[in-house]
C-alpha cells in the first residue's frame, strides 16, 4: 500500500511527539567536526520484540535499558489496549504486567495501525493467550514491500486460520497451536521471531530451519529462555524449540543497539570527528569494524564502549555486500554510504537485503555526491554474499564536496544519514519530517549537540 507523503509526514510527526521532539525540522550549519561521547541503550530491534514476549509469560516482566524512542513508545500503547500494565519505575526500565490481557476493540488496535511493523509479533502471543489475533495494516520503513508472507506460513503451520478481512489479518486457532517443522525460504529476522514467539507455548517440538541468528534474535532467545522456555540452537541455523505449559516473568537487560552504534561510527568518519560509543561492545559488531577499518577508520575497543575517529588523510574506497548476520547489516549501509561518499575513489553497496533501500542517496546526490543506483544489481567477480533476484547497487564516487540542501526524511536510516550529510556539508540545510528519526535513535538532538553539531530547530 503506498502511502502518501502526507500521511507518512502524519505518522512521523506523531512519533516525534510520542518522545517530545520539539519539531520536525532543524536547520543545519555543517562543516564541524562531531567530536564527544555518546550513550547507545537497549536496541530497538530487541525491546520490542522483548516487549512483546511479555505477553507469554504468567507474571510481570521487568526489561532494563530501554531507550526513550517512539517504536517502544507504541508497542506500550499496544500493550496497553490488550490489558497489559506497564510501568516505568526508573529511567530506562519497564514492567510489564500480562496477569489481565484482555481482547482489545478493534478501533483502539486500528488507531496504531500503520505506525509499526511490531504488531504481527503479537499472533502467537494472542493466540495464545486469547485464542485469536487481530493484525492491523503494519507500518515501517518504506524500504521495500516488506511481505509479510513467511509470517502468515509459519502460523499456519502451527495450525493458525489466517483470515484476511478488509479491517486487516485476522487470526485464530480453534485446535490450539502445535509443534511444526518449518523452512524459511529466507533467514527473516521478523518470521523468526514470529516462530519463537509461537513455537515457546506450542504442544510439542518446532523445528526451524534457515533461521535468522543476529545478535537481537540470540537476545531475544535468551529471555524466552529465562521465562522458562526450552530452545536449543545448532550451527547451521536450524532451531528447536519445545513447547511448554507455562512461562513466567523475565528480568532482562537489552543487549546494545548496533544499529545506533554503527550509525554514530559512521558519523565520526564522514564529518572527520572522533566519537566515544559508550554501550558498544565488539563481538556483535566485528563485520563493521572491519569495513570501518578498510575504509581507513580508526577505532578503539573500550571498557566500556568503542572510540571511533577519523585519523586524518584520505579515506579508501570499498566494495560492501549487505547481508544476514554474521555479514554486514543492511541497517548499516545507508549511514556508511554517507561516509563513502567522502572516500577517493569508487565505493560499491550492494543491498542484497531490501528491494528498495537505496532511493535515500537521491537527496544526497542534491547535497553534492557523485552516487549511482544500479536498480538490477550489479555483477561482480569478488562476491562473497550469493547475489538475489531483487538486489540493487549503489556505486559511489567520492571525494564529494557536500553542499547544504533542503532535504525530506524518508526512513528511518537514511534520515539519520541525512543529518550526517548535513553535518559533513559546507553551508546550510534543513532536514524535515524528523519524527521518523525518533523511531530508533533516543535523544538524537541532545547527543548532537553533545557533539558539538551547529543546529536550530526550524519554524
Ligand atoms: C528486521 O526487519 C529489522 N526491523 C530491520 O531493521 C532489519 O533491516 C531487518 O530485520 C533485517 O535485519 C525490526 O526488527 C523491527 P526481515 P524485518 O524479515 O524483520 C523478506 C531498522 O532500520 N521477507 O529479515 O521486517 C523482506 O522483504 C529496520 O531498524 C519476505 O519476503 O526484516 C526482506 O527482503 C529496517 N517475507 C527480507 O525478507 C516475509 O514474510 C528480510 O526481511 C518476511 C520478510
Amino acid at each position: 500500500m503506498a502511502d502518501s507523503a502526507s500521511s507518512l509526514t502524519k505518522d512521523a510527526s506523531k512519533a516525534g511527539e510520542r518522545v517530545g521532539l520539539k519539531s520536525d525540522k532543524i536547520t543545519i550549519h555543517g562543516g564541524k567536526p562531531l567530536r564527544g561521547t555518546v550513550d547507545v541503550r537497549g536496541a530497538k530491534n530487541l525491546v520490542t520484540k522483548a516487549m512483546v514476549a511479555a505477553l507469554l509469560g504468567e507474571s510481570p516482566s521487568v526489561l532494563q535499558g530501554v531507550p526513550m524512542i517512539s517504536d517502544v513508545k507504541i508497542v506500550r500503547d499496544m500493550l496497553g489496549v490488550y490489558g497489559v500494565r506497564v510501568s516505568s519505575p526508573d529511567d530506562g526500565v519497564l514492567v510489564l504486567d500480562p496477569t489481565n490481557v484482555e481482547r482489545a476493540h478493534f478501533t483502539e488496535i486500528d488507531a496504531l495501525a500503520g505506525a509499526s511493523r511490531i504488531p504481527i509479533l503479537f499472533c502467537g502471543p494472542l493466540l495464545h493467550r486469547l485464542g485469536e489475533a487481530l493484525i492491523p495494516d503494519l507500518g515501517g520503513c518504506r524500504i521495500g514491500d516488506r511481505p509479510i508472507d513467511f509470517h502468515m506460513d509459519a502460523l499456519r503451520a502451527f495450525g493458525a486460520i489466517v483470515d484476511k478481512s478488509y479491517e486487516g489479518i485476522r487470526i485464530t486457532a480453534p485446535d490450539g497451536l502445535k509443534g511444526a517443522n518449518i523452512e524459511l525460504p529466507y533467514p527473516s529476522v521478523g518470521a523468526t521471531e514470529q516462530v519463537l514467539l509461537t513455537a515457546v507455548r506450542a504442544e510439542g517440538v518446532t523445528e526451524l530451519k534457515n533461521a535468522a541468528i543476529e545478535p537481537e534474535i540470540m537476545d531475544l532467545i535468551a529471555v524466552l529462555q529465562k521465562m522458562g522456555a526450552i530452545i536449543w540452537l545448532e550451527p547451521n541455523r536450524t532451531i528447536f524449540i519445545e513447547g511448554v505449559e507455562h512461562l513466567e516473568g523475565y528480568t532482562h537487560r537489552a543487549i546494545f543497539d548496533r544499529n545506533e552504534a554503527a550509525s554514530w561510527a559512521s558519523a565520526a568518519l564522514a564529518t572527520g570527528g572522533d566519537i566515544v560509543v559508550k554501550g558498544a561492545r565488539q563481538p556483535e559488531l566485528m563485520t563493521f569494524l572491519n569495513v570501518f577499518r578498510k575504509v581507513g577508520g580508526k577505532f578503539d575497543v573500550q571498557e566500556d564502549g568503542i572510540r571511533f575517529w577519523h585519523p586524518g588523510g584520505p579515506l579508501s574506497p570499498v566494495q560492501v555486500e549487505t547481508d544476514v548476520h554474521p555479514g554486514f547489516m543492511t541497517d548499516w549501509q545507508q549511514p556508511l554510504i554517507v561516509a563513502l561518499s567522502q572516500a577517493e575513489g569508487v565505493s560499491v553497496v550492494h543491498e542484497t537485503v531490501y528491494e528498495n533501500r537505496l532511493g535515500f542517496t537521491s537527496a544526497l546526490n542534491e547535497m553534492g555526491a557523485d552516487i549511482v543506483v544500479h536498480q538490477d544489481g550489479l555483477e561482480s567477480v569478488t562476491r562473497r554474499v550469493p547475489r538475489r533476484k531483487l538486489e540493487q547497487a549503489a556505486v559511489i564516487t567520492g571525494p564529494s564536496k557536500l553542499h547544504g540542501a533542503d532535504v525530506h526524511v524518508p526512513d528511518l536510516r537514511g534520515g539519520f544519514s541525512y543529518l550526517i550529510a548535513a553535518l559533513a556539508a559546507e553551508g546550510t540545510s534543513t532536514v524535515s519530517n524528523l519524527g521518523i528519526i525518533s523511531r530508533g535513535y533516543e535523544g538524537f538532538v541532545e547527543k548532537l549537540e553533545g557533539l558539538g553539531a551547529d543546529f536550530e530547530f526550524a519554524g
